[in-house]
């Protein structure tokens, strides 16, 4: 392994295809052992780009445009930050040795799609999830809805962050459900996937890293789970260590296990898993550092970003968690261009609290505009001070300045 200079000709090369939060974040990792970063979005100033050497704004489910950066560009190493990417492109771009893809092509394009993901996990790997059906049609839905059984979660295949996702608790919302996955999906593939839903007690992120041990072998390496609770799809908080049966951590390492080493590559994945008592289901995986993970930056000695950075360069992990921590999202709560944060004193007044301000040009109300993180002597004090600590920001108008 060897890193050359940014911005010269020996320089060592990450591109960021995802420019946000969780890209910014990367992208400091990278810069601290002096790597170029090449952050790529779909807008202007996008988080990562306040933190990368070379910028820029592509359309990056256009293969063409995106292989273009690439040849121009050259990269060592490719960094998927998003899933709404031309991923035949990654593929060949891996296949014809211009970049390496983190973790693999293969991995992106697979987990991209939920069919793709819940086929490998339920079919090859014989892992447990909910009970599922596709279906490309009102009428396929109705009939593999009723096979599934209700209540139900109905969600487009090509989707993140809860998009076109409802749950059904009858026949009769099945219309309505079809409506929303076909305008919420990525790309109207018009394909759904039909999930019984789970009663579990909890769900968590189980980061999971692949990275090189001191033997050079590529091993598997688990972080403490992540809890979090959910809000229309999006995260609000997130803490760490969730607690757990013995029996259930070890089920929730073996299946994270199956997955990650299935897609292959080295990096850091975030394994979403459901939890009741002793038993575990597998939910879906985002081979990159997860948005609930970001409490990680607070109790771990080495953030999910910085395992993923580690991981992806060759270089030895520790995935030790020093303290409890937890983290709180702070929402935009209006819509608006060139926000003000106040009350950040106040904020960093509550004991063991960071903030991360993400700089996002354009704020709407459900938008994530920073994190709150806080430790504590345990995960409850942790949770009370990263909600106490984001509560007192808050994001102005900067029109209604004087
Ligand atoms: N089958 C299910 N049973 C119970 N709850 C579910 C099920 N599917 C989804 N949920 C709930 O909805 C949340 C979002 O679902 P999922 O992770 O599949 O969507 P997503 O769009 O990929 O969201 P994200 O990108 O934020 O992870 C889950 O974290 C869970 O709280
Ligand atoms: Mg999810």
């Amino acid at each position: 392994m060897q890193i050359g200079t940014a911005l010269t000709a020996s320089a060592t090369k990450v591109m960021l295809l995802g420019a946000g939060e969780l890209g910014k974040e990367v992208a400091i990792c990278l810069q601290r052992y002096g790597i170029e970063v090449i952050a790529v979005d779909r807008y202007e100033n996008a988080p990562a780009h306040h933190v990368a050497q070379v910028r820029h704004v592509i359309d990056m489910t256009d293969g063409v445009q995106l292989r273009a950066l690439v040849e121009r560009e050259q990269p060592d190493w490719i960094v998927p930050e998003i899933e709404a990417l031309a991923t035949d492109t990654l593929l060949e771009i891996e296949r014809d040795g211009l970049a390496q893809v983190v973790p693999s092509a293969q991995a992106v394009q697979l987990t991209m799609d939920r069919e793709g993901i819940r086929r490998l996990a339920a079919e090859t790997l014989g892992l447990p999830t909910s009970g599922y059906g596709f279906a490309g049609s009102l009428e396929a839905l109705i009939e593999t809805a009723e096979k599934v059984g209700y209540p139900c979660f109905v969600k487009p295949t090509m989707s993140s962050s809860g998009k076109g996702q409802s749950q059904v608790h009858g026949r009769e919302e099945l219309a309505a459900a079809w409506e929303k996955a076909r305008a919420g999906g990525r790309v109207d593939r018009k394909r759904v996937i039909v999930e019984s839903k789970v009663d579990f007690d909890f769900e968590i992120t189980l980061l999971t890293v692949r990275a090189l041990n001191l033997q050079g072998q590529t091993e598997t390496y688990f972080c403490q789970p992540v809890g979090h609770r959910q809000e229309n799809g999006d995260y609000v908080e997130s803490w760490q260590p969730q607690a757990m049966t013995p029996k259930a951590l070890v089920e929730a390492q073996r299946i994270a296990a199956a997955v990650v080493e299935s897609l292959g590559g080295r990096g850091l994945f975030g394994v979403e898993l459901f939890v009741r008592g002793d038993r575990v289901w597998f939910s879906e995986v985002s081979p990159r550092p997860h948005d609930t993970g970001m409490v990680t930056m607070a109790g771990q000695g080495q953030s999910e970003f910085e395992l993923h950075v580690r991981a992806l360069l060759g270089l030895p992990v520790d995935t030790r968690l020093l303290r409890p921590a937890a983290s709180a999202v702070i929402y935009g709560g209006m819509e608006g261009s060139g926000l003000i944060y106040e009350g950040i004193e106040a904020a960093l007044a509550v004991p063991e609290s960071r903030l991360r301000l993400f700089s996002k040009p354009l704020a709407f109300h459900r938008r994530r505009m920073g994190v709150a993180l806080a430790e504590g002597k345990d995960v409850e004090e942790a949770r009370v001070r990263a909600r106490a600590c984001a509560a007192k920001v808050q994001p102005k108008s900067h029109s209604a300045m004087p």
